[in-house]
């Protein structure tokens, strides 16, 4: 990949939040991939495994333990605060629940005239841009004197990517941004943003723990699990040729039609299970573990498996994969 077409690096970034009683939760652990230009990217995994920690780093939302964010070539992981208030219209947020990102006591059209002003645009750009911007979203500007609540979830969220795209960014995180809307609505929304991608050239990590939903939206995709990523690939490839196990079973669980078997994966017995959260109590089993951490899950497991990180394969972003047994 030539560095002109990166928009987006991220270089071995984890976070560990510290909590009470010497607590630690290990939610992002040494991530790193690249995003290109104009691609869409999904981020999928299961409740818990550090999507949401992982957006909120990339966009310097919390602070990182270690690694670094490059972003357009830049090393943004520890930019100033006014460096961060310049390069923050080009790189904005959709978050999943629209009716708790909008003030529900501010007509619609005040809230986006508002962002509008608070990026700089002058009293004669704000309402044109916002016409150009509810005709990107389908909706007419009826919607602009009502409240929040008197429209419906995926009006909302129209709306919250309209907003996001106010100062036309170059980058854009959506966390969940259709997981709280009807499946009906889904699809409209997914159709919505595939069309934004195409006519706006936009640039999207696109978190979801429905990998069906990435496969349909996104380019390529990375697969987490406690905190890591396991699999990295474009997203047909990643569908016909999923290479870690954890990926092959986000596959097979996914709802299905034709009542295929669900790929086998192991329950673990819990004390077998590494814990993201660290205790000073010594006998967690987490802070003693370098094995992989999906191994006690897993049906392929071995020996190296338990002792021996996984670490990512090295072979650029086309596909890799943290695995002993597939590679
Ligand atoms: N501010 C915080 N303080 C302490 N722990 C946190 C904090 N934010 C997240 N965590 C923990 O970090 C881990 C990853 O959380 P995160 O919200 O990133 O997961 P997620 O993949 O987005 O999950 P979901 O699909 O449920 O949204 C979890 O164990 C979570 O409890
Ligand atoms: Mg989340």
């Amino acid at each position: 990949m030539k560095n002109e077409d990166t928009l987006l690096r991220l270089n071995g970034l984890s976070k560990r939040f510290f909590q009470g009683a010497g607590q630690t939760v290990r939610a992002v652990e040494k991530v790193s991939f690249s995003v290109r230009r104009g691609e869409f990217f999904g981020v999928v995994g299961e409740s818990g495994c550090g999507k949401s920690t992982l957006g909120r780093l990339i966009l310097r939302l919390i602070e990182a333990s270690e690694g670094r964010v490059f972003f357009n070539g830049e090393d943004i992981t520890a930019a100033s605060k006014r460096r961060m208030a310049l390069l923050r219209p080009s790189m904005q947020m959709v978050f999943q629940n629209p009716f708790a990102s909008f003030d529900p006591k501010m007509p619609l059209g005040a809230s986006l005239e508002e962002v509008a002003r608070f990026y700089g645009l002058s009293r004669k750009e704000r309402p044109d841009r916002i016409l150009e911007l509810l005709d990107y979203i389908n909706l007419s500007v009826d919607v602009l004197p009502r409240l929040p609540k008197e429209l419906s979830g995926g009006q909302l969220q129209r709306l919250a990517i309209a907003r996001s795209l106010i100062t036309n960014p170059a980058f854009i995180v959506a966390d969940e941004p259709v997981s709280a809307l009807d499946v009906s609505v889904q699809a409209q929304l997914l159709n919505l943003l595939s069309d934004l991608k195409r006519r706006l050239n936009l640039t999207m990590l696109f978190i979801s723990h429905d990998i069906q939903v990435v496969k349909y939206l996104c380019d390529r995709a990375a697969v987490m699990y406690m905190g890591g990523v396991v699999e990295i690939a474009g997203v047909e490839e990643l569908f016909t040729r999923p290479l870690h196990p954890y990926t092959r079973a986000l596959i097979a669980s996914a709802p299905k039609l034709n009542g295929e078997a669900p790929y086998p994966v192991d329950t673990p017995d819990p004390k077998d299970t590494p814990d993201p959260v660290d205790t000073p109590d010594s006998m967690n089993p987490w802070e003693a573990w370098i094995g992989c951490r999906f191994a006690p899950r897993c049906p392929l497991r071995d020996d190296r498996c338990l002792s021996e990180p996984s670490l990512q394969a090295e072979g650029g972003d086309d596909h890799s994969v943290a695995c002993h047994r597939n590679r």
